[in-house]
């Protein structure tokens, strides 16, 4: 093949030269599309008859879903946004047979936005004691404790079960509920017209529920159908970046960070053990990235002890948020090179679309601190030493 390969290109360079054979055309061709073929994911991969079977069938939907897309472009789910895509995907026999296939790991996974809102609605929602308030910019918070300052609430706090009770219809209070913690729009291109918008709405989700999910109960439970969801999709394994919060119950009482570790811990444990296929949850502790270095300094300190504590289950460490926004690694570089040698880095890098921006240098720093994977990396594309330096190390992009 290679040396098809060889004489193919030098025909193709060297078009006037006869002294090579000839390649036919029909040859050139199909050297071509079979080396692009094999290129690809799975290119190398040999099917056993039983697994060829199986190709094609899965080969059959997908073949069948393209062709409808392809006639009716408003029904191309590939081709959509992700909003209007959603009810082919639930639809598509593509999607369901993905969804039973065994898979191996999730690796980019924030915790607080891993569970459907569906269940949170049904029951962290209905968990008694929940409360509502709302800050002066008009964005509602949940929480089981009263705290204005922290949570900045210029309203009285009301109870979630009188607002559901004395409302009109208990669904429509729902449908709204959700939306407190849901980006979804039938209209995305209307409500979010730039990504400022949508990053915006998307980090206001995080302040709505955060404090909700800090409740021991909640966490516990919000948690359990995390790796619920996860089993249910058939993986096998998971790595959550998580800011491990400090929790409290409902008398108020405020825990260590060290007591969320261990309750992760414990829920991992339990859920192994009723799953023996399920290879279970690794932590990679994720700070804001708006942090000042002092800030994420004592941050990482506290990371340390975690992890010495927990040093094959508190894996690693992160910064989180929009990467635009948020500060450059280089400059947070004091603070990071402060980590203990057995932690690993997994930093996000390069999600941007600005080339030659601070953010999109990220990507070079992340290499140079020997990140282990990256987060996104969308602009390695047009970093061709770079993407070298993530290929020949091994460095897995999380996409
Ligand atoms: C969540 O809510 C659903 C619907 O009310 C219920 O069937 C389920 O048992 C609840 N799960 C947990 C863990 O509370
Ligand atoms: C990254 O790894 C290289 C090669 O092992 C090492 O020389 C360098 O000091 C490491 N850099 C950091 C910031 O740990």
């Amino acid at each position: 093949m290679k040396r098809l390969l060889f004489l193919l290109l030098h025909l193709i360079s060297h078009p006037l030269i006869q002294s090579e054979p000839a390649l036919s055309y029909e040859h050139a061709r199909q050297a071509v599309l079979t080396a692009e073929e094999k290129l690809m994911t799975g290119g190398h991969t040999h099917l056993s008859t039983q697994e060829a079977k199986v190709d094609d069938i899965f080969m059959e939907y997908k073949f069948g879903e393209l062709s409808q897309g392809c006639r009716n472009a408003e029904q191309n789910a590939a081709a959509l946004h992700f909003f209007k895509a959603k009810p082919l995907i639930d639809r598509s026999v593509v999607f369901n047979f993905l969804q039973k296939m065994p898979k191996g790991a999730v690796l980019h996974l924030h915790n607080t936005a891993s569970v459907s809102s569906k269940w949170v609605i049904q029951n962290i929602s209905y968990m008694s004691g929940m409360l509502r308030c709302t800050t002066a910019t008009g964005h509602s918070v949940l929480t089981f404790r009263r705290l204005p300052k922290e949570h900045k609430c210029q309203s009285q706090y009301v109870l979630v079960a009188d607002e559901r009770k004395n409302s009109v219809d208990r669904q429509v209070y729902d449908n709204n509920f959700e939306r407190l913690i849901n980006l979804y729009t039938p209209v995305p291109e209307l409500e979010y017209p730039t990504i400022t918008h949508v990053w915006d709405r998307f980090q206001d989700i995080f302040s709505v529920l955060g404090d909700a999910l800090s409740y021991l109960p909640a966490f516990r439970a919000y948690h359990w159908q995390m790796l619920e969801e996860l089993y249910n999709d058939n993986l096998m394994y998971v790595e959550i970046r998580s800011s491990c919060k400090k929790l409290y119950d409902a008398s108020g009482r405020t825990f260590p960070r060290k007591r969320t570790i261990r309750e992760l811990y414990a829920l991992n444990n339990k859920f192994t053990q009723l799953h023996p296929d399920f290879l279970g949850m690794k932590i990679i502790f994720a700070v804001h990235r708006g942090k000042e270095v002092d800030q994420l300094r004592e941050t990482i300190a506290e990371f340390k002890q975690l992890h010495e504590m927990y040093p094959n289950f508190v894996v690693g460490f992160d910064l989180v948020g929009q990467e635009d926004k948020g500060k450059p690694l280089y400059t947070l570089l004091p603070a990071l090179r402060d980590l203990p040698s057995t932690a690993r880095l997994f930093l996000h890098g390069g999600e941007t679309n600005w080339f030659g921006s601070s953010t999109d240098i990220n990507l070079l720093d992340a290499l140079l601190l020997n990140t282990t994977r990256i987060g996104h990396g969308y602009a390695l594309a047009k970093h061709p030493i770079l993407l070298n330096a993530v290929k020949t190390r091994h460095i897995a992009v999380e996409r």
